[in-house]
């Protein structure tokens, strides 16, 4: 006999690789209802299905979809933890090989073969494989589901928007076969049809799932006149929930966690808490905070020479002290302390999952909002809810700030819902119940709060060209798109029949504003692309200098910070605050796993003298900025050695920072303001005033923080970054350049 490979099973126990019939039984509360939604899912295009957490529309329906229909199935989540999770728990419910029939596709890791009929992956991933021609048409797939749309995130959005067309075209292409009677519909939907004929590719069908109960939206957006979206509501089965607000607002957030924390794991009964805190910081400062408090109460019941005898607790001390605390997952105190949030690894992440050790009797883990739907957390009793998150908005360069927020009224019963599901459970909430009655119903669609001509851009880039038909789940005014589109005209991103050119092409490749990233291309032409890199990334890490409410701390601080001055102005006083931080601080990049690449860094640091935080404390500037606008300045530099743009290419002595000023002017050219005259009669005595006027016609005041505020003799041009409403209007990133460059630019200007 010839032994093939791959045929024969590896051992004995290895899993089947044919799923079975059926998956199971269960009491989840979503089993009842299966046979209704089998009924729907061959009746229908379309099924929005709303059930609480926990119901099993996760783990179930992928597998119910591809048992009825008799097709490939994926299913995307909005975070990479749930795919992998998910796949791994439905693949060993099912008893089969993860990454054979049932497999995940993330970004730098994936388990799927041809084998694979059920897979899970982020939208992200969904999104870039159907970004274009043939791919919108997911033609591997009969089915798709869209997870957690609730949280309306711009790739989930998009993936609706997709999904309802290649619907259209793969569902009704075997009735209609004369283009001529469908001819209302756009000429997109005709010409995806021609492909759906011309491939014989099956229909497909569509669920979209989400665990709050409005549905509305999604039935509207995927209703057509021939086949209305089915709803289905499917009541949840949770343990009584009490829910506590604060008498009083508290000072501050993280620490008033970590004490409700700690005030349960002392006082109350079995189970597991969650803590939702808005980001990675306040998460890891919680970690360490709670951990030292449990470690030192620990120690307090116990003698401590004892304690020190056990490597394992000498360990532990040390990492009290050690900054590698929140990475040590000892049990301390009967209590595992585990941060959770989406730049852990995958490993990291899993820990939520283990089983506790022996010496440990509850998990107390703090999370972002990623474990408010997306993962099922079994033996949470108690939940702690700060009432934030991290959400991402727009900053002056248009790079996705993640500012903290308050959360909304949905999310805040989502997230106390998560402590019902064994036993009853308790719901503390960090804040009035008044705030909660201010906070807005539902989550802000983040296609709100990003940039039209960057959302119009990517649309072009996946060859959408009628844009002004596309089905957008929150369609945008039609005037805010013609804006758009005269933004990335003027930008020379798309030609006079509005089709993206080259150039827009490349722009698309940057993840900022389109006008930023039309500087950071026009830099190569004036050779000073490194410096432009770090302005932009200094201006899109906000608040890099530290500006101490108090009197005697503020003039310090302004003190410290006129070394770091420009004459110039804001831009350039940015970038000469990070050339000077890499002058003069040691820095090993965070991100920077390496090891060997970190002790390299260090070694080619030749000016070695004070560590990144003091520095930063010394000079009054904000440690985190700087940081973050490393790692931005990191990103664009990779992604424009990819464009081959010159980006190490050193400074003309002479002539490069005159350049560096023109290239901003240029590239800023719709943000220049002049200054205004006062007295037109008589040009000798024109005064030096700090009034401005936008080329538009707004009347602007230099922002008192702007290095160029009260300048005498006031320039006579600048360039701005930011127009900012209070009792007047002011202009920020304020930046001092030639009257005849923008004459030149701009012939109109006066
Ligand atoms: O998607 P939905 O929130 O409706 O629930 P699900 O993710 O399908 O989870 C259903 C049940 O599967 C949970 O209640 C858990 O008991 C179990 N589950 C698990 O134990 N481990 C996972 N990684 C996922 C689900
Ligand atoms: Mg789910």
């Amino acid at each position: 006999m010839v032994k093939r490979k791959g045929l024969e099973p590896t051992s004995k126990t290895s899993p089947p690789l044919n799923l079975p019939k059926s998956l199971p039984p269960s009491n989840l509360p979503i089993v009842p209802y299966h046979d209704d939604i089998k009924r729907c899912l061959k009746s229908s295009n379309c099924i929005i299905l709303t059930s609480s957490t926990g119901s099993g529309k996760t783990t179930t329906i992928p597998f119910l979809a591809h048992t009825t229909l008799s097709t490939p199935v994926t299913c995307t989540q909005p975070r990479r933890v749930a795919c992998t999770s998910v796949s791994t728990y439905v693949s060993s419910l099912l008893n089969v090989t993860l990454g054979g029939k049932i497999g995940y596709n993330i970004r730098f890791d994936k388990k799927i073969s041809k084998e694979t009929v059920i897979s899970y992956q982020t939208d992200y991933m969904l999104l870039r494989g159907s970004a274009s021609g043939w791919g919108r048409l997911f033609p591997d797939y009969g089915c798709v589901i869209i997870d957690e749309a609730h949280e309306r995130s711009l790739g989930s959005d998009f993936l609706c928007s997709l999904v309802k067309s290649a619907m259209k075209a793969r569902n009704y292409s075997r009735f209609i076969k004369d283009d001529s009677d469908i001819s209302s519909e756009p000429e997109e939907i005709k010409q995806l049809r021609k492909i759906v004929r011309k491939r014989k590719l099956g229909p497909l069908k569509v669920v979209v799932m989400s665990a709050t109960i409005s549905a509305t939206k999604f039935e509207d957006f995927f209703s057509t006149p021939l086949s209305p979206a089915s709803v289905l509501k499917i009541p949840g089965k949770t343990h009584r929930i009490d829910v506590t607000y604060l008498k009083d607002p508290c000072v501050d957030f993280v620490e008033a966690c970590v004490e409700a924390m700690y005030r349960v794991h002392s006082g109350y009964g079995e189970g597991d808490v969650l803590c939702f805190l808005p980001g990675r910081e306040e998460i890891d400062g919680a970690v360490y905070s709670l951990r030292k408090l449990l470690i030192e109460r620990e120690e307090d019941s116990k003698e401590k020479s004892k304690l020190m005898k056990t490597t394992e607790n000498a360990d532990r001390v040390t990492a009290v002290s050690g900054k590698n605390l929140n990475l040590t997952t000892h049990p301390t105190d009967g209590a595992v302390v585990l941060p959770l949030y989406s730049s852990l690894s995958p490993s990291q992440q899993q820990q939520i999952f283990l089983p506790l050790p022996s010496t440990a009797h509850r998990r107390i883990i703090i999370s972002t909002n990623i474990a408010e739907t997306s993962l099922t957390l079994e033996n949470v009793i108690y939940v702690i809810d700060s009432g934030l998150e991290k959400k991402k908005t727009l900053g002056s360069t248009g790079v996705g700030v993640l500012k903290t927020e308050v959360i909304s009224k949905a999310s805040a019963i989502q997230r106390s819902g998560r402590c019902g599901r064994i036993r009853p459970g308790l719901a503390i909430r960090m804040y009035r119940e008044l705030d909660f009655e201010s906070f807005k119903e539902v989550q802000r669609p983040e296609i709100e709060g990003s940039n039209l001509s960057n959302v119009v851009l990517l649309l072009l880039t996946m060859g959408i060209t009628n844009v002004m038909e596309f089905e957008f789940l929150q369609p945008p005014s039609q005037s805010k798109l013609l804006k758009a589109f005269e933004t990335l005209h003027r930008l020379k991103a798309v030609n006079d029949k509005m089709q993206i050119t080259p150039y827009g092409t490349k722009m698309s490749k940057l993840p900022v504003d389109v006008e930023w990233a039309n500087l950071i291309l026009k830099s190569d032409d004036y050779n000073c692309v490194p410096e432009i890199l770090t302005s932009v990334a200094m201006l899109s890490a906000e608040n890099i200098f530290h500006r101490p409410s108090n009197e005697l701390d503020a003039q310090k601080a302004a003190q410290k910070h006129k070394r770091f001055k420009s004459y110039e102005g804001d831009i350039p006083s940015l970038k000469s605050v990070y050339t000077t931080w890499l002058k003069e601080t040691i820095y090993v990049d965070p991100n920077q796993n390496n090891l060997a690449q970190r002790y390299k860094q260090l070694r080619t640091s030749k000016s070695i003298k004070i560590p990144h935080p003091e520095w930063c404390n010394n000079n009054y500037l904000n440690p985190r900025s700087i940081q973050k606008a490393h790692s931005v300045r990191k990103q664009l530099y990779d992604i424009c050695k990819n464009l081959f743009l010159n980006v190490d290419r050193e400074m003309d002595p002479d002539t490069g920072y005159l350049n560096y000023l023109k290239c901003i002017c240029e590239g800023l050219n719709h943000q220049i303001a002049l200054r205004s005259i006062i007295n037109n009669d008589d040009k000798e005595s024109i005064k030096p005033t700090g009034k401005y006027k936008t080329l538009s016609g707004i009347e602007v005041n230099v922002h008192p923080n702007s290095t160029l505020f009260m300048r005498n003799p006031a320039p006579q041009a600048v360039v701005f970054t930011e127009i900012i409403e209070t009792k007047k209007t002011y202009i920020t990133g304020v930046t001092q350049v030639k009257k005849e460059w923008v004459t030149e630019l701009n012939p109109f200007a006066h």
